[in-house]
């Protein structure tokens, strides 16, 4: 029997930070073995951010170097650029057909930029209808994701069942996989850990990087448990571990940062270590990429295919 599909992607927005690897791409790792799985960069995505060649490329390569680093194997999982498969953006045309300006304007992103009078241009108005079709294409069953991106599930699968009411069955109807306790995780100012927010901990992060992050976590003064230190602590130990540490050391902030610092430079060490042989050879990395877009160009073009029937464009 075949496998069942899973599909995931990030953002080539900036460093990968701490809260990406919990709240999804550890999963991506875990569950490799179970699925077929299809883990790509979300170039396309990005560019409603970056606007900059050079810092485009770098940053593709960066999360590249960080999926075969966190131990994404090439062998086992599909691993492409969303650029790589203009089915991505072609198929996003035809569900901006079906899909409503208003039913878009209820997306938390959206919603965020119109509250703080933010410029938005489309791309940011469509940002789930990309997301729509990056899924849908490779017809995944579950959909490893933080809490954040959970909206955008829900998009997918609306669209998918829009699109079969109209058209007839032609999408699986995809689900997330949120891991309860990662699902949201802090920063180092207590709001949710964030690019955009500069209160990450970098997943690659040199130890006196860790040092400084850590010793910048906002702590309250009440209580002799600081709640930011903690939140990030149960990352990397058991609550029972914690208990007695945390109690041992109860009010001792420094002391208490210091233990967090130690543990994250023993969680990232080897990470950084294997990150930097990938390092070595960026011309096999990439070769690697575009292997894999190789790989899910057939499997997005067979599903365009199919779509291009339903819609009755095929004439000849
Ligand atoms: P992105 O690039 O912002 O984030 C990548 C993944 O990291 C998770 N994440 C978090 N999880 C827990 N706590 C946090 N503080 C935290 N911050 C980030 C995100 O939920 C995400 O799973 N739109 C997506 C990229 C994308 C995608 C897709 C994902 C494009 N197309 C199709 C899945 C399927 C994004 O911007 O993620």
């Amino acid at each position: 029997m075949s496998k069942k599909v899973l599909l995931s992607g990030i953002k080539p927005t900036g460093k990968l930070h701490i809260a990406n690897y919990f709240g999804a791409m550890k999963q991506f790792v875990n569950l490799a073995n179970e699925y077929e799985s299809y883990i790509f960069i979300a170039d396309y995505h990005a560019l409603n951010f970056i606007k900059n060649k050079e810092e485009m490329k770098q940053n593709i390569t960066d999360v590249l170097l960080d999926y075969l680093a966190v131990g994404l194997d090439p062998e086992k999982v599909t691993i492409f650029k969303q650029s790589d498969i203009s089915e991505h953006t072609e198929l996003t045309w035809i569900f901006d057909t079906i899909t409503t300006m208003p039913y878009l304007e209820l997306a938390h992103a959206y919603k965020d930029a119109r509250a703080k009078n933010k410029e938005i241009n489309v791309g940011t108005f469509n940002y789930p209808m990309l997301m729509a079709a990056d899924i849908l294409l490779y017809n995944p069953e579950v959909v490893p994701v933080g809490q954040d991106q959970k909206q955008h599930v829900e998009y997918a699968r609306d669209t998918a069942q829009k699109f079969n009411r109209i058209f007839g069955e032609t999408f699986k109807l995809p689900k997330e996989i949120i891991m309860e306790n990662t699902a949201n995780i802090p920063g180092t100012d207590g709001r949710k850990m964030s690019k955009s927010y500069g209160n990450t901990i970098p997943l690659f992060a040199e130890y006196e990087e860790i040092k400084k992050c850590v010793m910048g976590i906002v702590t309250d003064s009440s209580g002799g448990i600081p709640q930011n230190v903690y939140a990030i602590h149960k990352l990397f130990r058991s609550e029972e571990e914690l208990k007695k540490i945390y109690e041992e050391k109860s009010g001792k902030y420094k002391e208490l940062k210091e233990a967090l610092i130690e543990d994250i430079e023993k969680f990232i060490a080897p990470l950084r270590a294997k990150r930097k042989e990938f390092e070595k050879d960026i011309p096999k990395a990439l070769a690697i990429l575009k292997a894999g877009g190789e790989k899910a160009k057939i499997v997005a073009k067979a599903k365009m295919e199919e779509v291009k029937e339903k819609i009755g464009v095929n004439v000849y």
